[in-house]
C-alpha cells in the first residue's frame, strides 16, 4: 500500500484519538519557527508513551533527547500532582526550545530541561543518586544507545518501563550487515534486551506520515 494510506490513517486516529491541545500545537509551531528538525514523535506516537507512563503509574519520569519539548509535553501532562521529569538535550537551541514549550504549557515547574551530552548528564544524575525513575523514553542520537540504555537501567528500579524510538527504521534493522552505527546500536540493544534476564521487551512496531518504525518498551525486572 502507499504511504498515502498510512499517512491518511494515522491522521485518522489522531483525529478520533488525540483531543486537539494547545499546548502541543503551540510546541510544534514553534519548532517549526524555530527550523528545528522535524523528527519529533507524532502525535499518536506521544499518546503512545504517555498512556504507557500513566498505566505504570510513572511519578518519576526521564527523557533523553527533548528536541522541542513536544514529547516532554506528552509526558508531563501525565504526570501526577508532585510528579517529577527531567529531559536532556544535548543543542542548546533545542534546549530553549524544549524549555519555552514547557514554560508555556505551565509544566516548568515539574519538568527540568538539561541541557549537555546526555551521557555525561545520565552518570551525573547516577552520582547525584536520584532518585529512581518510573519511565525513561529515549529518542536521541541513536549510535549512543547502548549507553543510553546501560545508564537508564543503573536509574530505574525494578518495575520501570524504558521505550526506546526509532528501533525499526523501514525495517533496516533486519540487516546485520548494515554499516549504519544507529542501526547496529538499536542491534545490540535488541541483543541485549533479548538475551538478558535483568529485563523483558517487544517492539511496537508503528506505520504513518514518516513510513515504518518501531518502540521498543522494556520492562526492568
Ligand atoms: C528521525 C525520526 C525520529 O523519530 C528520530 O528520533 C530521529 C530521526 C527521522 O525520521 O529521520
Ligand atoms: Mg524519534
Amino acid at each position: 500500500m502507499a504511504v498515502d494510506t498510512w499517512s491518511e490513517t494515522e491522521d485518522f486516529l489522531s483525529g478520533v484519538l488525540c483531543a486537539p491541545d494547545p499546548d502541543l500545537a503551540r510546541a510544534l509551531d514553534v519548532s517549526e519557527q524555530a527550523d528545528l528538525p522535524i523528527i519529533n514523535v507524532s502525535a499518536l506516537q506521544g499518546k503512545q508513551i504517555s498512556l504507557l507512563a500513566r498505566m505504570v503509574g510513572a511519578r518519576r519520569i526521564l527523557e533523553v533527547g527533548s528536541l522541542g519539548g513536544y514529547s516532554a509535553l506528552w509526558l508531563a501532562k501525565t504526570l501526577p500532582p508532585g510528579g517529577r521529569m527531567v529531559t536532556i538535550e544535548n543543542n542548546p537551541v533545542h534546549a530553549v526550545v524544549a524549555a519555552d514549550n514547557l514554560k508555556a504549557a505551565g509544566l516548568d515547574d515539574r519538568v527540568e530541561v538539561r541541557v549537555g551530552n546526555a551521557a555525561e548528564q545520565l552518570a551525573q544524575l547516577a552520582e547525584e543518586k536520584a532518585e529512581p525513575f518510573d519511565f525513561f523514553f529515549i529518542d536521541a542520537d541513536q549510535h549512543n544507545n547502548v549507553t543510553y540504555f546501560e545508564s537508564c537501567l543503573r536509574l530505574g528500579r525494578s518495575g520501570s518501563v524504558i521505550v526506546i524510538d526509532n528501533v525499526v527504521r523501514a525495517g533496516e534493522v533486519r540487516d546485520l550487515e548494515t554499516s549504519n552505527g544507529a542501526v547496529r546500536a538499536t542491534q545490540r540493544v535488541l541483543q541485549l534486551v533479548g538475551g538478558s534476564d535483568r529485563v523483558d521487551g517487544v517492539v511496537f512496531q508503528t506505520v504513518g506520515r514518516r513510513g515504518h518504525d518501531g518502540m521498543l518498551v522494556i520492562r526492568m525486572s
